[in-house]
């Protein structure tokens, strides 16, 4: 009947205890399988992996990447969905120790010039992996070696640019006189994905790899590229004079000349975008949709969808004290452009519809829990009064200009300095939004000045920035180790929306534990996010850890912990309601756990563990060769052996 009361979602698991051991915890009665770990042959005939196979830049290419992060899954058809699909997976970084473990170590790592076949290696280990994976009826993953639709995207490889940014002055390179290509996309943190049936890969932390020894530009100088060495050297590779000899010549952004056509200044100016790769079709470049900011983008994540309504995108600018950004596409939903998996259509140019023209708009967060999107438009109004492109000192119509110093207009517009934004992800039926903050140590006590140093060198290795400001109300925490997570609700107009601390992190023995966390749920530097839709307006929120925070750290390796929002008294957690947080897994020592999804069923969850210090081997081996074993990056599903739905 009407008046029937929909049963309300809970956990149906216990809390597991913290764990600093070898292994991927889970509760009783479930299994982790690793999936695809890094080195796993796509193609051809190559030989499978062995700790001592020394890896080369051929062999890398065909191979998955290194260092997994986000991830989504893509059916083939839906009948298949939970037991087949091409798995779309960022390789965000290298661990250079392991990849050269055969031979020691990498070559003049710090100072002198680089071996082209190491630069070329750990180039093609960054990037996407699209693999496709299949359960069999034993109920164990595998992967689809050969499959049409394994694909590697790399540092190196061709690929579009779309938008404000395509074609303008900015991006005109030795290598696309039009400004319409670039090689290669880097760094890629979390992800997100679209309704219409592609993956997008986020540029994070890219501005590390490349070098201006020279005059800086304004905007190299606000992003952090490094001004002595880039993060890996590759600059100082040579390239193979019978191929393109700016293989490696492009990292070093050092104007040369006059001309911009002469060197390569403007290589940098094609990375910190959305990169939308569609995961049915392979015969497709990968698209920069320069559109929705050019930063440092932790992820991409979907608003509430609506027929007849814009389509909504948030990304975070993930480094100490920058901002949380939302794109609105100038096109309302239409439901005939959603995704229909194994069927044949243009999915890219359904992209381009709704990512290619929109309003991009950066958050201030009021003291009295409401915020404003500001628009970081040619026209708008600067907090002094003054129009955006004439603060920036661009021409009246230069949105490429404004997208290309993103965040110069963040600053002028007079947004929030906000705690490290990782992961965010909605609540399709409320639409309330959730984002990670992950940590600050350079946010300062109420009163003292906000500090941007706007000088290159001045990142940490982590690329994050050390400008400093004073707390507010939404980052309340001085030198906050632990990190938060906000959410918020959009208001009626598309400018406004309303927001809360959702859970602060915390050690239990902390005395600053605001949500009142035990050592059943303790946790801290919440990272990746996921709300897990389980129909009827209900949902699982999903957080993951990436923590170097020492009350907990000392308790438990990084984790998955889970909470039902709706199922919270009050709706945030509290110290009455704290218990419904719960510990679900526990990762192996020095990883962080990272991306999340499940099968459309949910009786499969997928995680990836990224740097672990010795897993997976660890986990079969013998207690002499722990501490020496070579570390792969890899994804991870959890089941029920029952073969029920997860958690629940
Ligand atoms: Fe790559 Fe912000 O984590
Ligand atoms: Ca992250
Ligand atoms: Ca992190
Ligand atoms: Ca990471």
């Amino acid at each position: 009947s009407t008046n029937q009361k929909k049963t309300p979602l809970s956990l149906a698991f216990e809390s597991i205890a913290g764990s600093r051991t070898d292994a991927v915890v889970v509760p009783e009665g479930y299994t982790a399988q690793v999936l695809v770990p890094w080195g796993t042959p796509l193609a051809g005939e190559a030989t499978d992996w062995s700790g001592d196979l020394a890896m080369t830049a051929e062999r890398q290419a065909q191979s998955v990447g290194m260092h997994h992060d986000g991830m989504h899954g893509f059916p083939l058809d839906e009948e298949s969905a939970s037991r087949r699909f091409v798995l779309a997976l960022n390789n965000e970084y290298i661990d250079q120790q392991a990849l050269w473990a055969p031979q020691g170590g990498p070559t003049n790592a710090e100072e002198g010039a680089r071996p082209a076949e190491e630069s070329r290696t750990e180039i093609n280990a960054h990037g996407v992996t699209l693999v496709e994976v299949k359960r069999g009826d034993d109920g164990r993953w595998s992967h689809v070696q050969d499959s049409p639709y394994n694909r590697r995207f790399t540092s190196a490889t061709e690929m579009e640019l779309a938008g404000p940014v395509a074609g303008s002055d900015y991006v005109r390179t030795k290598f696309s006189p039009e400004g319409l290509l670039t090689r290669g996309t880097n760094n890629n943190c979390g992800n997100g994905f679209t309704p219409w049936g592609t993956y997008l890969a986020c540029e994070e932390n890219w501005p590390n790899i490349f070098v201006n020894t020279g005059e800086r530009f304004a905007d190299d100088a606000r992003i952090g590229i490094p001004t002595e060495r880039g993060r890996y050297g590759w600059e100082t590779s040579a390239g193979d004079p019978s191929e393109q000899n700016d293989e490696f010549a492009r990292f070093d952004i050092t104007p040369r000349g006059a001309d911009a056509g002469q060197d390569y200044r403007n290589e940098a100016r094609t990375f910190g975008y959305q990169v939308e790769i569609d995961p049915y079709d392979g015969s497709r470049r990968a698209v920069k949709r320069t559109a929705l900011g050019r930063f440092r983008h932790e992820g991409c994540w979907l608003g509430k969808l609506e027929p007849g309504k814009p389509v909504v995108f948030y990304s975070g600018h993930d480094a100490r004290n920058e901002y949380i950004y939302k794109f609105v596409s100038a096109a309302a939903w239409d439901p005939a452009d959603a995704n229909r998996p194994g069927a044949n259509f243009d999915r890219l140019a359904i992209g381009a519809k709704y990512l290619d023209e929109g309003t991009l708009y950066v958050a201030r967060f009021d003291a009295d829990g409401s915020g404003e999107w500001l628009p970081l438009t040619p026209q708008a109004r600067t907090t002094d009064g003054r129009r955006l492109h004439q603060a920036l000192g661009l021409a009246a119509d230069d949105q490429a200009g404004i997208i290309i110093n993103t965040c110069d207009a963040a600053d002028l517009m007079g947004a929030t300095p906000m705690d490290r934004p990782e992961w965010a992800s909605v609540d399709p039926a409320s639409g309330d939004v959730y984002i990670t903050l992950t940590n600050n140590s350079k946010r300062t006590e109420a009163g003292s000045e906000a500090t941007y140093t706007n000088e290159g060198g001045a990142i940490d290795e982590l690329g994050v920035g050390f400008a400093t400001a004073p707390i507010n109300e939404a980052n309340p925490r001085p030198d906050n180790g632990a990190g938060h997570i906000i959410r918020w609700r959009e208001g009626s107009d598309e400018m406004r929306f309303a927001w809360e601390v959702f859970v602060f992190g915390a050690a239990a023995t902390d005395g600053d534990n605001r949500s009142g966390l035990t050592e059943a749920n303790q946790f801290a530097s919440p990272d990746g996010l996921w709300f897990d839709d389980r129909g009827d307006g209900q949902g699982i929120l999903w957080i993951q850890t990436d923590n170097g925070y020492e009350g907990v750290a000392e308790h438990t390796n990084d984790q998955l912990l889970a909470v039902v929002p709706g199922a919270l008294e009050g709706g945030v957690v509290t110290p009455e309601n704290q218990q419904h947080l719960k510990r679900f897994a526990v990762g192996p020592n020095g990883c962080e756990v990272t991306g999340i999804f499940a099968t459309p069923d949910k009786t499969a969850l997928f995680i990836n563990i990224q740097h672990p210090g010795n897993w997976p081997a660890s986990e079969d081996a013998t207690r002499e060769t722990q501490g020496s074993v070579r570390p792969r990056a890899s994804t991870v599903v959890i089941q029920r052996q029952d073969g029920g739905p997860i958690a629940v």
